[in-house]
């Protein structure tokens, strides 16, 4: 959809987007997924003040020239990071994202992703700011009842972290009715990877999740990897995930905000390859990629997770103009590699 109208001032258009003065306001944006969306937003010509608490993320993840170190939570705080700059979009990717931690702490969760999400939904009412991209997530789906996950699927969260993002959805929906607000969630199902050019990549402390625990027991880390669950009904009965390169995210958060300043995004996207791996499959890449040895232990079930998650990207990919640039497994594990060597290094 989006070729057709496009093809022919394609480029007028992206050097206008660069040239104006207003910024694109990335909250979380010392993250994992937000460090890569800035980069690919500057590679674009956007100009980007990131806000961050830093209490997940990492200042020397940030590539653009503002950071602002701010809690979500602190409205006074963040209505003075919205005044100094002007302003024009928003990308939300600020929240607790620990599925384990958000049953146990579920207050923490709900204060943290709602109420940081609905006071950035204030100052942006407050500065007329009209356009919101938000980072969701494929746990909204909860268990699914059919795979690939098409966006038109069932909503049914089944932790406090897939109930937050999904309340958040609805909350936008009722905010697009009542004030006009543009807007659009990313569901995302397994975030994998780093940088390609190896400048930023994935640290989360502690680490929870598969690939990178994976690579550190290859690097002798661990001492090996826990699998959770070897009775699930898949192919080898160990957990199927669609992981999607961060740096295809990234580019898919550029590309929703360009469809939506255009005026024709759809309000909910899913963000997968479109292919599922086993925790097997992933462990044998990881053995290939690394050429270690990866001692593994079969461990029980871990509560909470579904036992297969693959994305239908089609609506996506049909309305984006964007396609993922790793289809398979192994590139996608050969960046995450990479960047942990260098970081191992660096540390
Ligand atoms: N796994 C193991 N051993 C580990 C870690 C993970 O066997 O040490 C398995 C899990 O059981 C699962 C797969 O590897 O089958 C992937 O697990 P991750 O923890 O890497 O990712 P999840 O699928 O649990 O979680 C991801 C995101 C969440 C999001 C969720 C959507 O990290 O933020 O997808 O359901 F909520």
């Amino acid at each position: 959809m989006r070729s057709a109208r496009h093809q022919t001032s394609l480029e007028n258009e992206n050097s206008m987007r660069g040239m104006t003065d207003e910024r694109v306001l990335v909250t979380g944006g010392a993250g994992y997924i937000g460090s890569h969306t800035i980069k690919q937003l500057l590679a674009r010509g956007r100009k980007v003040v990131a806000l961050d608490n830093l209490s997940a993320g990492h200042r020397e993840m940030v590539l653009c020239d503002e950071l602002v170190v701010v809690d979500v939570t602190d409205l006074d705080g963040l209505r003075q990071a919205f005044s100094r700059y002007r302003i024009g979009a928003v990308i939300h990717f600020a929240a607790h994202t620990a599925v384990g931690e958000s049953v146990e702490n579920p207050e923490k969760y709900y204060r943290n992703n709602l109420l940081g999400g609905l006071n950035v939904l204030r100052l942006m009412q407050e500065r007329g700011i009209r356009t919101l991209i938000f980072s969701s997530s494929a746990a909204v789906y909860g268990e699914p009842r059919s795979i690939p996950i098409k966006e038109a699927h069932p909503a049914a969260p089944v932790n406090p972290y897939g109930r937050s993002k999904r309340m958040f959805e609805e909350i936008l929906t009722d905010c697009g009715t009542a004030y006009g607000l543009q807007h659009v969630s990313l569901r995302y199902f397994n975030a994998a990877g780093s940088d390609e050019e190896g400048q930023i990549g994935e640290r989360h402390e502690p680490e929870t999740h598969l690939i990178p625990i994976v690579l550190e027991a290859a690097a002798g880390l661990r001492p090996h990897i826990e699998i959770y669950g070897t009775d699930y009904p898949t192919r080898d009965g160990t957990g199927v995930r669609d992981y999607i390169h961060v740096d295809d995210l990234a580019r898919a958060h550029v590309a929703a905000l360009e469809a939506v300043e255009d005026g024709y995004a759809a309000p909910v996207y899913n963000l997968g390859i479109g292919r599922g791996y086993t925790v097997h499959q992933v462990i044998d890449a990881c053995r290939r990629v690394t050429g270690r040895e990866i001692p593994v232990v079969e461990g029980p079930r871990r509560p909470g997770d579904p036992p297969a998650l693959v994305a239908d990207p089609e609506r996506a990919m049909g309305d984006l103009d964007w396609r993922p640039r790793f289809t398979t497994l192994e590139p996608i594990v050969k960046t995450a590699w990479r960047w942990m060597q260098a970081d191992g290094v660096r540390s």
